[in-house]
């Protein structure tokens, strides 16, 4: 039966009730969402520290000691309804997510600090923090890593797989994958290592096949990350990256994600300038305000910064942050206000500071009759506390998806772009970084995926 529209919204399958959601999964017209039971396992490739940082963050929530402030998956709500039905469950309750009480945490490093050693090293949370948590991480070691200082020229790692060939590398990684699935029910891999020097996609990157054989005779056009991700795949396995590495953003392994059903998305966390970049443009375009200058820059002192300081990998992490401003103000469709946008970002390796990056922003920008403006913006942020929730959403996310009969086997999960500098996108698609837009088709992708009607705001009901 038909049902009246609300609010703008589009007639989904059935009208959503709260009381009619739960963590055992939902049946719908579309889908059947299964329901996450038992334990998830979390590879995490990197231990250092955003990863410490979300692996400590985790246990001291389980535990009572902190609230997961920034991590919409376990405060943000969903409304559900009209406006005037008061209906917003916390999102956790709406779609079957893990509970945060059956995560767990391993992973891969190519240093054999364990994550109590590694997070007193990366020195974002507080020593007493650790003390409390130190039985807990001290039992989490990595396994040895993949790794190459050819594709990360400032580290040396001394942890490390040997292998005849790329190929054998592999299989090592997807031989630790087997073994710890057979401890849990289901399993992600996120990528929080260093950021690999700028690629391009290459011959080798073009199927599955060539990718296979590039493996076999160890290709240079293979990084670490693509092992990793390769092998988790080939296991079925969702894969995350957080850095801005090339990855799985080749036809290679978009094909193998898709065959595999093992869910993949864009790439690097947006988490400071760029989060703030894909707020404020869309709100100067918004209003058809011009911009003629937009100037960064950021100082900071971890490891991260230490990799980025070389020009290498800078300019990996250089053409993911350039990206956002140049599709949010679409300069062929908007000349006079954006053609001559000049468009520069630094980053600053500064050990004074380490984690507690200080990012400046000046944006030079022009409105009526032409007048110029000046906008100055100065966050003095904590890079791995915000980087952590938006690392732990997207591994409860990518579970939640490969749950999803229609989320699955589609590849690519655009609807998880709002945590990503670098939305991965069908072929002839253009990327969406305003961060709006982002959060809706999220929103809009849970509803759907519940069988709830979508939200539109259009609203024109309440003005019968
Ligand atoms: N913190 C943020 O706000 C933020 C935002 C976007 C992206 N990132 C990216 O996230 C990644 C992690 O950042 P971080 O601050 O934790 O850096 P980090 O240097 O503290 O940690 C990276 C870890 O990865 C390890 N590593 C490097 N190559 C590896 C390999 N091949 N296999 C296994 N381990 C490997 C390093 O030894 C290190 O322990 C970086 O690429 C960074 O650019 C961070």
């Amino acid at each position: 039966m038909a049902t009246k529209k609300k609010d703008g919204q589009k007639s989904g399958a059935a009208k959503p009730g709260a009381d009619r959601f739960s963590s055992e999964g939902r049946e719908t017209a579309a889908t059947k969402v299964a329901p996450a039971k038992g334990k998830l396992g979390v590879m995490v490739v990197g231990l250092g520290a955003v990863a410490t940082t979300m692996i400590s963050g985790v246990e001291a929530v389980r535990r009572g000691l902190a609230k997961p402030i920034g991590s919409l998956t376990q405060m943000g709500t969903i409304r559900l309804g009209k406006r005037t039905d008061d209906n917003s469950p916390l999102i956790k309750d709406f779609v079957p997510l893990a509970r945060l009480n059956d995560l767990v945490f391993t992973g891969w490093d190519i240093f054999e600090d364990n994550a109590y050693e590694s997070a007193s090293h990366a020195q974002v949370l507080k020593s007493e923090m650790l003390t409390k948590l130190k039985p807990y991480l001290e039992k989490i070691k990595p396994m040895p890593a993949v790794f190459d200082s050819y594709y990360v020229k400032r580290l040396h790692g001394t942890h490390v797989k040997k292998g005849k060939n790329k190929r054998d590398l592999a299989e090592q990684v997807m031989a630790d994958i087997r073994a710890f699935k057979k401890t849990v029910d289901r399993v992600v891999m996120i990528w929080c290592g260093s950021t690999e020097i700028f690629m391009r996609p290459k011959a080798v990157h073009q199927s599955i096949e060539a990718f296979e054989k590039g493996l076999e005779k160890s290709d240079i056009g293979i990084a670490p990350s693509q092992i990793y991700a390769y092998a988790a795949l080939m296991e079925g396995v969702p894969f995350v990256n957080g850095a801005p590495n090339l990855t799985v953003d080749i036809p290679a392994l978009v094909e193998l994600s898709k065959k595999n059903a093992a869910p993949i998305c864009g790439k690097d966390f947006k988490t400071g300038q760029t989060l703030m970049k894909t707020v404020l443009a869309p709100a100067f375009k918004a209003r058809m305000l011009g911009v003629s200058g937009w100037f960064s820059t950021n100082i900071l002192g971890n490891r991260d910064g230490e990799v980025l300081d070389d020009p290498m990998s800078f300019k990996t992490k250089e053409e993911s942050k350039l990206g956002s401003l140049e599709y949010i103000f679409q300069p062929e469709m908007y000349p006079d206000l954006y053609k001559d946008l000049y468009h520069k970002i630094r980053i600053n390796y500064y050990p004074p500071r380490g984690d507690e990056k200080e990012a400046w922003d000046n944006i030079d920008i022009f409105g009526w009759l032409g007048y110029p403006m000046q906008l100055k913006v100065n966050f003095l942020c904590r890079d791995s506390i915000l980087a952590a929730p938006v690392a732990l959403d997207l591994v409860l996310f990518m579970d939640l998806a490969k749950r999803t009969p229609e989320l699955k086997s589609i590849g690519i999960q655009e609807w998880l772009s709002f945590y990503l500098k670098s939305p991965q996108t069908a072929k002839g698609l253009y990327p969406e970084h305003d961060l709006f837009i982002q959060s809706m088709k999220l929103k809009n992708t849970l509803r759907h995926i519940m069988g709830a009607d979508l939200i539109t705001h259009l609203g024109l009901e309440y003005y019968d």
